[in-house]
Order: structure tokens, then C-alpha cells, then sequence
């Protein structure tokens, strides 16, 4: 039995989005969010759902200082019956724990999550776009809210979901992007953080994504923190190649985060009897398989950005462009798979999707 959700009702709706093909990422949110907090003693306490507005907070609280904090992304799709599907959801919950355990905030009962979640999408579910390409997107996250300057664990916490109708994460939608090999700065090392969803590791992204958009890239490739040898993951997505007749992508070496979309490109490539591999990718092997003409494609797998091909990498002085700078079939068949089961158009003959209503 799962505790009981209070709820509070927001007494104004306020007024959808008038046209869904321009909602853009993450700047609409919806009437309602959840909450839950965490006392030392007590546990996770007074899950409420109640209406979306601003945190009151003391000024030292320990998130502002010192950045304990986890998140998730996922999302809820509107089917073509009308109702509301999620993808894999019970892996977004697993993910969050893991981030939980590296920044020493408690663990959550994942089961409930998905509980508190489904109740806060039935209260929202107008809020689920009804246009193609357009989703929910679903931000879970916890904060540490005591009032202290000590660096210490929090013993208390914030859990919190809020909810965005939002279109493509890239403003070009689904055309190919391209990527600066990141070979200053660094973003993971093995030991660190790389692998958590926390908020630091994209802060500690936000300097070289700056200078990459000033040199007219969209997104940054990272490479290894200890030899900058080997690439590791771009801002918000992981990275995959096909290498000859192999799709090869960074092995999970503990700086790399544990994407789910990843997972399932993975999965769903051997499904189809492609020959997958995860390994370490030098970008010198990268650069001379290129030049070579071996790389047939590349693409970025994300919840916020799907599938997204990539056309052309800068490293140091060397450009790679993969497929003519379009996008390539194996990018394109995985976009069109996964999408069409989140949004209950394919055969789920892998049973990833979970219906809501
Ligand atoms: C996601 O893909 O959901 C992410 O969390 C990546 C980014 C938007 C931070």
C-alpha cells in the first residue's frame, strides 16, 4: 500500500498552449507539481500534489551552496486512442537512485514515484500535447534543504516533479546538428560524478558549450578527463557511430551517464541483428576511420533529444561530416521506431511502453 497523496487543487487553470508545433523545450510548465520531502528520522513525508509555483527557501540552503541535488528526464506521450503512455519509466526511477547513492541523498521507493507520478499526469493529462513530435516532458528532482554552510550530507530533502509541454530539444528539430570536440576543457572523470544525474556536471558544462556555439557549434563532445583520448558523451545526449557495418558507442566506464534512450538504441539495434559494440572510442581512431570513409553515420540518442543525427564534428583543425550532413538511415529507422512506440504507433514487441490512462 502506498501512502496516501494529499492534493491541492489549483483554483485558476491556467490557459494550453495555443500552438503546440511552437512549443519549444522546457519553457511552458503546468498547473500542477509534485512534492514530497525528507526528514532524517521520518523518511520521505507528505507526498502532495498541489499547484506549480515558486519554492519559498531559506537563502543557505545547502542546494544554493553546495549543489546536492539529482534529476531526471522523461517523458509522457499522447497516443493516437487518446491516452497517455510512458517509456520505460521504472528505469528513470532505478537512474535516480543511482544518483541518490553518489551524492549521499536517500533512496526513494521507486515503485511509489511511478505511483506519484501516474497520479500527477491523470491530474495533468490535458497538459499532454496532442501535436506529432510534441510530449510532456517530465522533470523529477530533489534538492538538500537545510539551513547550513557546513559541507555535510542534508538531513533533509526536497523530491519534487514538475511537468513541461515541450516540442524538439534542438530548434532545428530533427536535422542534423554538429558537434565540437571539447579537447580544453573536461567535463567527468572516473570517480567523480560523471555518471549521476546531479546538476554540477552540467554547470561544469556550460563555459565550453558557450564558446562552441560561438564557433557556430550547437553542442559539445566530450572527451576522457584523464588522457582526453577518448570521447565520452555530448551535453545532452550520448554519442553513437556506425564504423563499417558495426554501431559502436562509448562503453558505461563511470564517467559516462547511463542513458536510457542509449539502452534502448542499444537493445533494439541487436533486436534487429546489428552488430553493436561498446567500447572505448579513441577520437584518433574516430578522425582516421573518418578519413578513411568507414563512418557512414553518427547520431546522439537523448529523452530530450531522441535520435539526433549528427552531421559534422570539429576536432582541433579537422572537420568530419558523416553522410553528406544528412540524416542517415540507421539514425532515421531508430527515430522511427522508438518514437513510434512512445507515441503507440509501432508494435511494442519488447513491452517498453507503460500506459497511464
Ligand atoms: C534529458 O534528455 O531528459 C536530459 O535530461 C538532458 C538535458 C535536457 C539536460
Amino acid at each position: 500500500m502506498f501512502p496516501e497523496i494529499n492534493r491541492i487543487y489549483a483554483l485558476e487553470p491556467k490557459e494550453k498552449p495555443q500552438d503546440e508545433g511552437k512549443l519549444g523545450f522546457g519553457q511552458v510548465f503546468t498547473d500542477h507539481m509534485f512534492e514530497m520531502d525528507y526528514v532524517s528520522g521520518k523518511g520521505w513525508i507528505n507526498p502532495t500534489i498541489k499547484p506549480y509555483g515558486p519554492l519559498l527557501m531559506d537563502p543557505s540552503c545547502m542546494i544554493l551552496h553546495y549543489g546536492q541535488g539529482v534529476f531526471e528526464g522523461m517523458k509522457a506521450y499522447r497516443r493516437p486512442d487518446g491516452g497517455i503512455s510512458l517509456f520505460r519509466p521504472q528505469l528513470n526511477f532505478e537512474r535516480l537512485n543511482l544518483s541518490n547513492h553518489r551524492l549521499g541523498i536517500p533512496q526513494i521507493d521507486e515503485t511509489f514515484m511511478l505511483h506519484a507520478l501516474v497520479e500527477l499526469l491523470k491530474v495533468e493529462q490535458d497538459w499532454v500535447p496532442h501535436t506529432e513530435g510534441a510530449s510532456l516532458y517530465i522533470r523529477p528532482f530533489i534538492i538538500a534543504t537545510d539551513v547550513h554552510l557546513g559541507v555535510h550530507v542534508s538531513k533533509t530533502y526536497k523530491y519534487m516533479v514538475i511537468l513541461s509541454p515541450s516540442g524538439a530539444y534542438y530548434s532545428q528539430g530533427m536535422a542534423p546538428v554538429n558537434i565540437y570536440i571539447e579537447d580544453e576543457y573536461i567535463r567527468a572523470v572516473r570517480g567523480g560524478t560523471g555518471e549521476a544525474k546531479c546538476p554540477g556536471n552540467y554547470a561544469a558544462s556550460l563555459l565550453a558549450q558557450l564558446e562552441a556555439e560561438g564557433k557556430g557549434y550547437v553542442q559539445v563532445l566530450w572527451l576522457d578527463g584523464i588522457e582526453k583520448k577518448y570521447i565520452e558523451e555530448v551535453g545532452s545526449m550520448n554519442v553513437f557511430f556506425v564504423i563499417d557495418d558495426e554501431l559502436v558507442t562509448p562503453a558505461l566506464n563511470g564517467s559516462v551517464l547511463h542513458g536510457i534512450t542509449r539502452r534502448s538504441v542499444i537493445e533494439m539495434a541487436q533486436h534487429w541483428g546489428i552488430k553493436v559494440s561498446e567500447r572505448r572510442i579513441a577520437v584518433a581512431e574516430l578522425i582516421e576511420a573518418g578519413k578513411a570513409g568507414r563512418i557512414s553515420e553518427a547520431f546522439g540518442s537523448g529523452t530530450a533529444a531522441v535520435i539526433s543525427p549528427i552531421g559534422e564534428i570539429l576536432y582541433e583543425d579537422q572537420s568530419l561530416v558523416f553522410n553528406n550532413g544528412e540524416t542517415g538511415p540507421l539514425a532515421q529507422r531508430l527515430y522511427d521506431k522508438l518514437t513510434g512506440l512512445q507515441f503507440g504507433k509501432s508494435e511494442d514487441e519488447l513491452g517498453w511502453t507503460y500506459q497511464v490512462t
